[in-house]
Parts: structure tokens; C-alpha cells; sequence
């Protein structure tokens, strides 16, 4: 279970105005509880984890164990936004740190493509299909985002001009909307497996859909104990109370913002697997919270590396922000540091200490030196990094940030200000339909 330690705010923090923001947070639940909130017709995944049925995760298994017949050792998964970041952490996370180089080979590797707009990154990527037995998901919630359509075009031919219409299209499986959108059409056309983004999932909440579940099956990962560890901080995170770990973090983060003015968030880890959890976690915030003029701003630093670097900003620059760790338990491999004859590096001190000791250590020392410079520190913490655990992390964070929104004032679940670069870049790239755009905006350069 994933509990929240808020400790390291009490010396910021006064008693009562904690209590009120906890009141505030209690309030937050029942509206997301009794789903009466803004953006209440994209609340389904809130009850996700129970939904998810056994049937379901092994239609994800066939295609898993259809591609490896085959002999697939490369799936290309497109998607941006909430249809990549959720897989890319789960992977990432669950992986090997040097699974590329130790070539092992227990299922496809899988590779992403659609998160942007870059020549060279889609020339490199034909370079590594070229050399291997390739299938690829293309996932599009809305079916029309045009990051992951212009990678499908060229995954598409490619994988046409290699294996012939009728076998790429059995390399293929789409997700997208049951009803409407390009992808749908398309899919629909060529006859491809697909699965269904449900219409009241959100897409950065749709990590426990097909849009996570699939590419996280395919690259060879438990999916079955990440849906157990949601359902199992979902049982937890729905009771009302003021020691859910939800509330106790929704509230701290909305106070630190709201009463001393922090504006920025920094989701801090200890370990390199968890760097695209941050990624995903400020898309969800970011995305979620940061409209109407309103929202903290969330960002991430990788220690102990990025201690030299951003740390000292942290330690002196200016007062900003806060600190959000993510504390695990214990690594699940052991070096132990042996005693030297000449402890000529002088660390014979450290002699029997296993490294996550000197990491936990690292990380102590870490937030009781920033306590003291200014930067109050939430500590979220999870037992180890496994499949179970990251489930309930993602859900956890997923839970509190619709408690989070809800107690900033904002719909937690449109994302209206997407648009704005979409209209500008359709203008600029003359998309028919964009002519007066076109004209107003060539007038600005
Ligand atoms: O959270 C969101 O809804 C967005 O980040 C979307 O996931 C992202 O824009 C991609 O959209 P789509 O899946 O429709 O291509």
C-alpha cells in the first residue's frame, strides 16, 4: 500500500491550516466519490481496476503470443500524450536497466513512436525495423492526433511494402474510440485487431485500459499483478478518511501552494527506472491542474545525479518550490561494498553496507538539507518497484489528482489549451479548412 508521510512540511506548516485544507480535501472526495464535479463523464477510470476482467487481459496475451510465433521482436507502439506516457513508465520501470544491451530475448522489445514530430526519429526507427521482424499498436484515443497519424502513415507502408497488405494488417492492432475518428475508420477499412479506448477514460487516465495494458503485455510484463496492485490502493484510497493517503497528499500540495506560495512541484527519485513515472505523473498534473490561470507546476530531477546539477538550485535558488519523494523500501538486487586493502578511495567506512543504504542515506540527507533551505518535502513511499507496486503508485496518483483538482477548482479531465498549437501548426502547414488562420497568422512572422 502507498502510504504519504508529510513530516518534512511541519515546520512550514501550521497545525489548524492543515486540518482546513484536509476539510477541503474530504469535501474534494465526496465530489469525486459521488462523481457531482466538473468533467464527471470522464470518471471511468475510477472504477478500472474492478472492471478489468480476466477475458480481457488474455485477448492481450493472444496477440502477445501471436506476434512471438511469428517470430516479432520489434513492436513499434505509437501514441502521444496519456496513449504513451503510461506504458513508457510501466515498461521502463519493470526493466532490466541494461535490457537493450543483455539482448534478452523472452518477448518483442518494444520501441514508441507518434510522441513526436521528428524526421531523423522516424528515419532511425525504419533503420531498426529494417533489421527486425516488426509489428506495431498505434493507439489514438480521438483517432485524429496528428503526432501519431503521420507515424502510422510511415509505419504503414513500410510494414506493407515488406510483408504484403494482408500480413501487415495482422501485424497491426489499433485502440482507439469505439465509434468515431480517422483511426477507427481506418481500422475498420483494413480489418485490424483493435481495442476500445472507453469514452469516459481520459487518456492520461488510461494507463489500465487497452492503451497501457496491451504494449505492456507485448514487451513481456505482469499485467495481471499491475491491475492487482490498483485494485488493491483502489480498496484503501476509497474510504473516506483523513489518513487516505490521497487526501493527506492533496491536501499538502494545495496548501504549500495555496498559503506559502510554492509553485512548483518536484517529484523526486532515487532510482533511474523511475524517471518516466515523473514523466508520466506531469502530464497527469500538468495536464489536469494547469488551466484557468491556475495550477502547480510540476517538474522531476533524477537523484542522487541530478544533485549535481539541479541540487543546488533546489538547496539556494529561488523559493518555489516543493518536493514530492518517491521513498522505496528496498532494491530488489544486492551489491554489497567490499573493505580494500589500501582504501585508497577512503570508503572502507562503507565496508558491508549494501549501496541502497548510501542511496537511502543520500535521500535522508537530501530532504533534511533542503527542509533547512526553504523547500518543505512530501514523501510518497512504496515498497519496492514491481509490477503490484506501480499499479497502486499509478492509481494512487490518479485518485488524488481528481481530489487535487477538485480542491484547486478545475476540471481535472478536458485539456482545452492542447488546442491552441494544433490551430497555429495547421495554419502554418496550410491544412485545408485553415485558410484565414493561414492568412493571420503568416501576417505575424
Ligand atoms: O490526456 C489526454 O487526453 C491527452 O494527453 C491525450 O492522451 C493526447 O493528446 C493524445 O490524444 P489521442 O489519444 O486522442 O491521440
Amino acid at each position: 500500500m502507498i502510504k504519504v508521510d508529510v513530516k518534512g512540511c511541519s515546520s512550514f506548516v501550521d497545525a489548524a491550516k492543515y486540518e482546513s485544507y484536509v476539510a477541503k480535501a474530504l469535501d474534494a472526495f465526496d465530489v469525486l466519490k459521488n462523481e457531482t464535479g466538473a468533467g464527471n463523464d470522464f470518471l471511468g477510470w475510477k472504477k478500472l481496476p474492478r472492471q478489468i476482467t480476466d477475458r480481457e487481459l488474455e485477448d492481450y496475451e493472444a496477440i502477445r503470443d501471436k506476434w512471438m510465433k511469428k517470430g516479432v521482436n520489434l513492436v513499434i507502439a505509437i501514441g502521444i500524450g496519456g496513449s504513451y506516457l503510461g506504458a513508457k513508465c510501466v515498461m521502463e520501470a519493470l526493466s532490466h536497466n541494461f535490457a537493450k544491451q543483455l539482448k534478452r530475448k523472452d518477448a518483442p522489445e518494444v520501441v514508441f513512436a507518434g510522441n513526436n514530430l521528428s524526421e531523423e526519429y522516424l528515419a532511425e526507427l525504419m533503420d531498426l525495423a529494417a533489421e527486425r521482424n516488426t509489428a506495431c499498436i498505434v493507439i489514438s484515443k480521438s483517432g485524429t492526433t496528428t503526432e501519431p497519424a503521420v507515424a502510422f502513415r510511415v509505419v504503414k507502408q513500410y510494414l506493407e511494402s515488406k510483408y504484403g497488405k494482408q500480413e501487415a494488417a495482422d501485424r497491426i492492432v489499433a485502440i482507439t474510440d469505439a465509434k468515431k475518428g480517422a483511426l477507427k475508420t481506418l481500422s475498420t477499412q483494413e480489418n485490424y485487431v483493435s481495442f476500445v479506448v472507453p469514452d469516459n477514460v481520459g487518456g492520461r487516465f488510461s494507463v489500465l485500459t487497452p492503451v497501457g495494458l496491451l504494449p505492456i503485455c507485448v514487451a513481456g510484463f505482469d499485467i495481471r499483478a499491475l491491475v492487482a496492485g490498483a485494485l488493491d490502493a483502489m480498496k484503501g484510497l476509497e474510504i473516506k478518511s483523513e489518513n487516505n493517503p490521497a487526501i493527506i497528499y492533496a491536501a499538502m500540495r494545495n496548501l504549500l501552494h495555496s498559503e506559502l506560495g510554492k509553485s512548483t512541484e518536484i517529484l523526486v527519485n532515487y532510482n533511474p527506472k523511475l524517471t518516466y513515472v515523473a514523466e508520466w505523473w506531469k502530464q497527469l498534473y500538468g495536464e489536469s491542474e494547469g488551466k484557468d490561470g491556475k495550477g502547480i507546476y510540476p517538474a522531476s530531477v533524477n537523484n542522487t545525479a541530478d544533485l549535481h546539477s539541479m541540487g543546488q538550485f533546489i538547496q539556494e535558488g529561488s523559493r518555489i518550490m516543493f518536493e514530492t519523494v518517491l521513498h522505496v523500501d528496498r532494491a530488489q538486487r544486492s551489491v554489497v561494498i567490499e573493505a580494500d586493502d589500501q582504501n585508497l578511495d577512503q570508503l572502507n567506512f562503507l565496508s558491508g553496507k549494501h549501496v541502497e543504504h548510501c542511496n537511502h542515506m543520500a535521500e535522508l540527507g537530501t530532504q533534511l538539507a533542503h527542509i533547512d533551505g526553504g523547500v518543505p518535502q512530501i514523501a510518497v513511499n512504496m515498497e519496492v518497484v514491481d509490477a503490484f507496486n506501480l499499479g497502486g503508485l499509478l492509481y494512487f496518483f490518479e485518485f488524488a489528482c481528481g481530489i487535487s483538482a477538485y480542491i484547486l477548482g478545475v476540471n481535472p479531465f478536458n485539456q482545452p489549451g492542447v488546442e491552441a498549437y494544433k490551430k497555429n501548426m495547421f495554419a502554418l502547414l496550410e491544412k485545408p479548412g485553415y485558410e484565414e488562420a493561414t492568412k493571420a497568422i503568416r501576417e505575424r512572422l
